[in-house]
């Protein structure tokens, strides 16, 4: 009966060939929707952003990053070879804050652009002689300095330097900020503290990742974050974007980045392989049947699932099948398991591992079920050794109710739910391929010529083991393995910036 529990709950996590293709598919026709009408929930929303760099602009910029980790400022130079440097700062944002008044949270960001101009910039006044901007909000019209917005959070943008806030995601739900222009409510902030600052551009943390990819590698394709969320950016045939209708953007042709906004794919969950502990996160979340796919995927819920497994198997009938049935502080608390804690457990399982097994070949305990930990050779004990420590450490419990075989059942099912993660994230990649026509869904496109551009950023990918490597077995699995080979997936690290100051740059040139 125990084991049985066990395998149901595997059952409902694994994701077989056939529900990653119809997944995609349906990413594929929701894509076309919501390139078609306005109002969809994956967004597709024009960016204005019509064409990637090729590494050769220069200049220096401000750019404010805010919806990530932390909140930073930057200063980034593009030198114009392809590199940039930066110098940043980072900022925390409270609970409060996101959930307070908007003004209130603008008026930090405006502080913190302050405290950056006048503690880390070589410069109180215009960074760079050539961006000579007069700032229509000051009557004195003293030369504004020049800075690029990345949000991370869905906008309707109207244009590089205008656009509407549709919702809010990741825990925030600032009060008056949803239907206001963000860079009027940054720039008011600016102006309510006389700051010579002007916002010049706005981007999605996406569309930073992608600029920024672009400018290193010399193109791009997409643009992706996992990491507190999920999201992606990809460069699109402006004829595709027919929403945007007879309007200029479109009728010159060409192309324009879209971000997708699939963190809010499938909302209505008809696709999604929703478990029980997938529900019980997403009622008890600030934004109940929001962002479905997100809640599968990114950094600030996969601790959330774990943690509902282990409670389910802490108050498993007829016995408990965890901490002899007790939950400590942690477990109990709300968000209480950190995705990083998931991301050590399986470090400590992982680390070695590969290059033990391909020393000794296959061991037999390969064979044996990972509960039946008496079957592990003294190597794999150790490394359950380590997790129990970990568990003991981070998750308050008393070192008498955490046994091996505990700490190999959280090791499963951190496995089960960041492997469903990073699976699900091969589906957005293999659509976008598919899209763009790179890739034929289910293989068979010939080996492409040249690789397959796609930048990365956020501490998912950055730091959970094996999230790419698990990534690329379903990409593989849904365009075939002469695409997925193909596909080069750097770390654009800390691109957003790089990317917001390349977006100023072009709203300067169009004089915005
Ligand atoms: C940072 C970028 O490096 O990564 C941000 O500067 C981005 O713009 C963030 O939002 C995403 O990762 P995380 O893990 O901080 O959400
Ligand atoms: C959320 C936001 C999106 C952002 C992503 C990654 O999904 O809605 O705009 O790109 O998180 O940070």
């Amino acid at each position: 009966a125990e084991r049985k529990i066990l395998d149901d709950i595997e059952e409902q996590f694994h994701l077989d060939e056939d529900a990653l293709i119809e997944i995609t598919k349906q990413f594929l026709e929701d894509f076309r929707t919501g390139l078609a009408e306005y109002n969809h929930p994956m967004a597709m929303i024009p960016t204005f952003v019509t064409g990637v760099p090729d590494g050769t602009e220069t200049g220096t910029f401000l750019a404010l990053d805010l919806g990530g980790t932390n909140l930073r400022v930057c200063e980034v130079t593009l030198l114009g070879n392809h590199e940039f440097s930066m110098k940043q700062q980072k900022y925390r944002v409270s609970e409060a804050l996101k959930t307070g008044e908007a003004s209130v949270l603008f008026d930090y960001l405006a502080d913190s652009v302050d405290a950056f101009l006048t503690e880390h910039s070589s410069v109180g006044s215009p960074l760079s002689p050539t961006h000579d901007i007069a700032n229509p909000f000051d009557p004195v019209s003293t030369p504004a300095v020049p800075l690029g917005l990345t949000f991370s959070f869905p906008v309707e943008q109207t244009a590089l330097n205008q656009g509407r806030i549709l919702t809010w995601t990741k825990g925030f739900a600032a009060k008056n900020a949803v239907g206001h222009d963000v860079v009027r409510l940054l720039q008011d902030a600016f102006d309510r503290k006389h700051l010579h600052v002007r916002c010049v551009a706005l981007v999605n943390d996406t569309v930073g990742t992608l600029l920024s990819r672009a400018y290193s590698a010399g193109s791009c394709l997409l643009g992706s974050i996992f990491g507190t969320g999920t999201n992606g950016a990809f460069v699109e045939k402006v004829e595709n974007v027919t929403k945007l209708g007879d309007s200029p953007a479109r009728k010159n042709g060409g192309l324009m980045v879209i971000n997708t906004e699939w963190g809010a794919f499938n909302n209505t969950r008809t696709k999604l392989p929703t478990t029980p502990f997938d529900n019980k996160l997403d009622r008890q979340s600030i934004n109940p049947r929001f962002q479905a796919f997100e809640k599968f995927i990114s950094g600030m819920y996969l601790g959330e699932i774990t943690r509902n497994i282990l409670l389910a198997l802490v108050d498993a009938a007829p016995r408990p099948l965890l901490f002899n049935g007790k939950a400590s502080s942690v477990l109990n608390t709300h968000y209480g398991i950190d995705t990083a804690i998931m991301s050590e457990v399986e470090d400590a399982w992982e680390s070695g591992r590969e290059a033990e097994i391909k020393a000794h070949g296959q061991p037999d305990w390969q064979n044996a079920h990972w509960t039946d930990v008496e079957a592990l050779i003294p190597s794999d004990l150790a490394r359950l050794e380590r997790i129990r420590g970990i568990l003991v450490q981070r998750l308050l419990l008393d070192p008498e109710d955490v046994s091996l075989r505990d700490a190999a059942t959280v090791r499963w099912a951190a496995s089960l739910v960041a492997n469903r993660a990073a699976r699900l994230s091969g589906t957005a990649v293999a659509a976008v391929l598919v899209q763009t026509g790179h890739a034929k869904l289910g293989g068979g496109t010939p080996e492409p010529e040249k690789n397959i551009i796609i930048g990365v950023d956020g501490s998912l990918i950055q730091h959970y083991p094996n999230f790419q490597t698990r990534l690329r077995a379903s990409l593989r699995v849904l365009v075939g393995e002469a695409v997925e080979k193909r596909v080069e997936i750097d770390l654009a690290k800390d691109g957003s910036g790089a990317g917001a100051a390349l977006c100023a740059l072009q709203a300067v040139k169009q004089g915005l």
